[in-house]
């Protein structure tokens, strides 16, 4: 795989492995591997130990994992209390995030608290966003315990909630103080839920990383059967991609808009739908096949591009076509959907395979007209 520029990693055979994430409010360590759970303790130590740690979970993620979380925020001596939400993107609300700050002033925490966010992208998110408010901030540590989240959400800061009107309308930018990702949580992770985390895996090796998408090809079948250390490079990769390109655009202004290849059509489809039935990461696939073949249309994506994307992402068992959904509902969610330039609706495009670009000058006529088709499945 491509080395890239900052390769400073400790390998100590089979314990987590370490990749620092540079941001303008500090660098923090996302650490990687088996077990590295264990390593919480350590990482609120010293001069910023908090005065109190407030834990956001969801009921699924605690049913499975409370004691192991619970026990490790015992080994730091710091008080700490809890707000359980139920699963699901449902949770995703201003309420629920009323609820986080509500429950966590009441159980005194100050400007010096840190808040854990233990679950998948929802509890991520939402609690980030917590985090960046109560008291005009304060800090936070992802522990992420869906593969989606490990891979994409947890890593560089976007936090925030949906609104009626559309997917993570209300948010902010607030970078954590470290990531967890411990790869034994996955044991317990739907199937469902695993794919869904394919999905995004696989976009970032379609944007950004050939060897990659040719990995996943070539070992797709370990993989899917969960092999330990493919899963922990592949994980790594994905994660210092995520960390190369959000260090070199934050806020968005930019590069980083790359990561949103496959979301111009999943926001909307999950707008759509009312959040929740189709999975975000499902919704990101059939979106990733349609700006692929958008894309070959306009003739910016090189041919075959599609059909290799579209047989990859099925072979994880990921949804690659769009039936059943009112084409008119999601042309109102897209024309709501914040990813806009100048000209237009932000589209990325893969140009080949490894590699994205992003246009905003697509005339509606000619994505709408393919969309009508795509639904049809013509
Ligand atoms: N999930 C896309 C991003 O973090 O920019």
């Amino acid at each position: 795989m491509p080395s890239g520029k900052r390769k400073k990693v400790k390998n100590r055979g089979g314990e987590p492995r370490t990749v620092r994430v540079r941001s303008t409010g500090g660098n923090y360590p996302a650490v990687i591997g088996s077990g590295s759970l264990s390593r919480l303790p350590l990482l609120l130590k010293g001069k910023r130990r908090p005065s109190r740690l407030h834990l956001v979970s969801d009921r699924n993620v605690l049913r499975h994992h409370g004691e192991a979380i619970r026990k490790q925020l015992r080994r730091t001596g710091i008080p700490f209390s809890e707000t359980v939400l139920a699963p699901g993107e449902g949770s995703k609300t201003m309420e629920q995030m009323q609820r986080i700050l509500r429950s966590a002033v009441r159980s005194g925490c100050d400007r010096n608290s840190c808040m854990i966010a233990f679950g998948g992208g929802v509890v991520g998110d939402i609690t980030g966003y917590a985090a960046a408010s109560l008291l005009r901030g304060v800090e936070f540590i992802q522990v992420p315990a869906s593969l989606l989240a490990m891979v994409d959400a947890s890593v560089g800061g976007k936090t925030g909630v949906n609104i009626p009107e559309g997917k993570n309308l209300a948010g902010a930018f607030h970078q954590p103080r470290a990531v967890i990702m411990d790869l034994d949580l996955l044991g317990t992770l739907p199937a469902r839920q695993a794919r869904a985390g394919w999905a995004e895996i696989i976009k970032t090796a379609a944007i950004r990383d050939l060897r990659l998408l040719s990995l996943i090809e070539r070992e797709r079948e370990a993989l899917l059967a969960g092999s330990p250390p493919l899963l922990a490079k592949v994980v790594e990769r994905c994660v210092r991609i995520k960390a190369e390109v959000v260090e070199e655009d934050e806020r968005e202004s930019g590069l980083r808009m790359i990561l949103n290849f496959g979301h111009t059509l999943a926001h909307g489809i999950e707008a759509a739908q009312g959040y929740g039935r189709l999975l975000h990461g499902e919704a990101v696939a059939v979106g990733m096949v349609f700006a692929a073949r958008l894309g070959e249309r306009l003739g910016v994506t090189r041919e075959a591009t599609a059909d290799r994307l579209e047989a990859l992402l099925a072979a994880f068992g990921l949804p690659v076509h769009l039936s059943k959904l009112s084409c008119s509902r999601i042309l109102t969610a897209m024309g709501r959907d914040k990813k806009r330039g100048p000209r237009g609706l932000r589209w990325v495009f893969l140009s080949r395979p490894g590699e994205a670009l992003v246009r905003d000058d697509v005339k509606p006529a000619a994505w709408q007209a393919e969309l009508k088709k795509f639904i049809q499945g013509k």
